[in-house]
This record gives structure tokens, C-alpha cells and sequence, in this order.
């Protein structure tokens, strides 16, 4: 069969595709509700805006697009909506795979590309597993894997990571949808639906707390929620709007800021960066792993729409 072009999936004016370095495609959207843009490098979305938004929702380093450590092979890009896949975090303790698995890593391919008849744009991305770069035997049976991402675009965002077993036994998977939001002060922000919520705090050795009240930040956050299924609000005083993060089959939610220390000594953030940016995931980690039986699917899904404070 002959292999599509990427340019056949353009749409008109409403969907094209470039490189925004060699080897580095770049899908921009731009229909009636909002813009975005997807990379097929990590299969990931890296800017979304309503139309009706004065700044995005999403943050995105813009540090290394001038240095080029931003877009470079092995090396996730720091921002929008990098997919954790097939392991969140470390896959053990001492292993030295990349961390929060190879998806994020890996170029996929595009399926296929649809303008809706409610305007908005939806797109279909694929990558099987032996097209990432696992290649260890211990991973072998992730190699089985088929992984598809349908992103829609409209005045909200969604995001359905379907993860199909083809091999002959069962998988273990733990993931996640690792939001980057742009926020106008990390002191003038906090994050609603996670009250009463048991975390492992990884930020303390792991240890097992539970939320008080919203949660705000004035240090370090690096906060595992577990057995949580709830919509969750992040409250901006600043930019005065609410953005509200709904999930399906999701059943862990992490919440990360790096503070400035650790935001300093990351090479792909500027030094305020940790200011303008909280990461909100939905995710299925730690006891919340998903066991995926031969010729199964499991779909991760996260919706995100803003509204303004009233
Ligand atoms: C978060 C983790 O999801 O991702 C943090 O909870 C981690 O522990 C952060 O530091 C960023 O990870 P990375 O690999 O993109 O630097």
C-alpha cells in the first residue's frame, strides 16, 4: 500500500502541517472555536486558545526554541500535553529507562484528520509499540501494544488515549495526561476537587497524607492523588478564569510545580518559569494501575474548558 503523505491530511486553511525543525512535524489548527498546535514527536499537543481566550490555556517552555534543546530526538519537550506511557515516573526504583515511559519520546503517525460538523477539528494519532524505541526483552510485551490518541478541538479540548493489548497476555500499564497549564502567578492560583483526597507525597519520601482544603502552593508540589475520579478546577485570580479538567477512566490525578530551585536547574525552563506553569494530570498510577487482557482496550480521557469567574 502506498504510504499517505502528511500533506494529504491538511484541511484546507482549518488544518496544515510543517517541521518546525527537520524531523520534527508540526500539525497547526486553526477552526471557528480556537487554535492549536500537535506535535508528532511525542504525540503531543503543545498550545491550545479559544478564541475567546486572551492567553492560552496551556504553558509551553519557550526556552530551546531558540536553542534548539527544546525539539531534540530522545528528549521530551517541556510543555502542552506530554503523554506518560507505558509507565509513569520511574518504571522501578533503580531503572535506568527513560522516565515516564517511551510515548513522549517516540514520533508517531497520523491516522487520520476530520473536520466535525460543529467546527470543530479532530485529529487521529497512532504509534504501535514496536515503532517507540523499547527494545529491551523486559519490555517485550509492550511491544504488543497499539496506542491511539484522538485529540478534538473546539472551544474545549479532548484527549482520548486508547490503549489496545495485541499480545497474548495480559499488560500492566500506568499513564498519564500530563497538562502543562499557563497560569498568570503560581501564588495567585489554587486547585479545587481534591479535597479529602489520600496523596503520596513525593516531595516527603512518598509519604501518605491527605488534602486539606484546596490546594495552594507556597513550595516544591509533587503530590500523587489517588482513587480520585473528580472533576478538578484550577482557579486563576489573575487571568480571573477557571479552567476545569474532567476525566474518564482516570483514577489518579497529579498535581507538580517545581518551585524555582529545581525549575532553575532544569535546562529546558527559564528561571521564572515555575512561576507561570502547574502541571495537572490525569493519570492511572502507583495502586491505580491498569491491567489490559489480550484483545482489550483501555481509553484514558480528559476534557478541558474555561470559563471565567463570575
Ligand atoms: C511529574 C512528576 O508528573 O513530572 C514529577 O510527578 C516530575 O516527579 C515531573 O519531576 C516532570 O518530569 P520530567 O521527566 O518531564 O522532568
Amino acid at each position: 500500500m502506498m504510504k499517505q503523505t502528511l500533506q494529504s491530511f491538511e484541511l484546507d486553511d482549518e488544518l496544515t502541517i510543517s517541521e518546525i525543525s527537520p524531523g520534527f512535524p508540526i500539525i497547526t489548527i486553526n477552526n471557528s472555536h480556537a487554535s492549536a498546535r500537535i506535535s508528532l514527536y511525542g504525540g503531543q499537543l503543545l498550545d491550545f486558545k479559544p478564541h475567546n481566550q486572551e492567553e492560552p490555556l496551556l504553558w509551553l517552555s519557550e526556552k530551546g526554541l531558540s536553542e534548539k534543546a527544546l525539539y531534540s530526538k530522545n528528549k521530551a519537550i517541556r510543555g502542552g500535553i506530554p503523554i506518560c506511557w507505558p509507565w509513569f515516573g520511574l518504571l522501578n526504583e533503580d531503572s535506568v529507562l527513560p522516565a515516564h515511559g517511551y510515548a513522549r519520546i517516540s514520533l508517531w503517525g497520523v491516522h487520520s484528520t476530520q473536520s466535525l460538523s460543529d467546527g470543530s477539528t479532530q485529529v487521529v494519532l497512532k504509534i504501535s509499540g514496536t515503532s517507540t524505541g523499547m527494545q529491551q526483552p523486559d519490555l517485550q510485551h509492550y511491544l504488543d501494544c497499539n496506542l491511539s490518541l484522538t485529540i478534538t478541538v473546539s472551544n474545549t479540548l479532548s484527549l482520548e488515549l486508547q490503549t489496545t493489548n495485541r499480545g497474548l497476555s495480559p499488560i500492566v500499564i500506568t499513564e498519564a495526561l500530563h497538562s502543562y497549564f499557563k497560569v498568570s502567578d503560581i501564588h495567585k492560583i489554587c486547585i479545587e476537587g481534591l479535597e479529602q483526597v489520600n496523596y503520596l507525597d513525593k516531595v516527603n519520601d512518598n509519604m501518605s497524607c491527605i488534602q486539606e482544603g484546596a490546594v495552594k502552593f507556597s513550595g516544591e508540589t509533587d503530590r500523587v492523588f489517588v482513587n480520585t475520579q473528580a472533576d478538578i478546577h484550577l482557579i486563576d485570580y489573575g487571568f480571573n478564569r477557571k479552567i476545569t479538567l474532567s476525566k474518564n477512566n482516570s483514577n489518579s490525578t497529579v498535581v507538580w510545580n517545581p518551585w524555582q530551585e529545581k525549575s532553575q536547574a532544569m535546562g529546558d525552563m527559564s528561571n521564572e518559569a515555575w512561576l507561570k506553569m502547574v502541571c495537572i494530570e490525569s493519570a492511572n498510577v502507583h495502586s491505580n494501575k491498569i491491567v489490559i487482557n489480550p484483545e482489550q482496550s483501555h481509553c484514558l480521557t480528559s476534557v478541558i474548558r474555561v470559563e471565567e469567574i463570575t
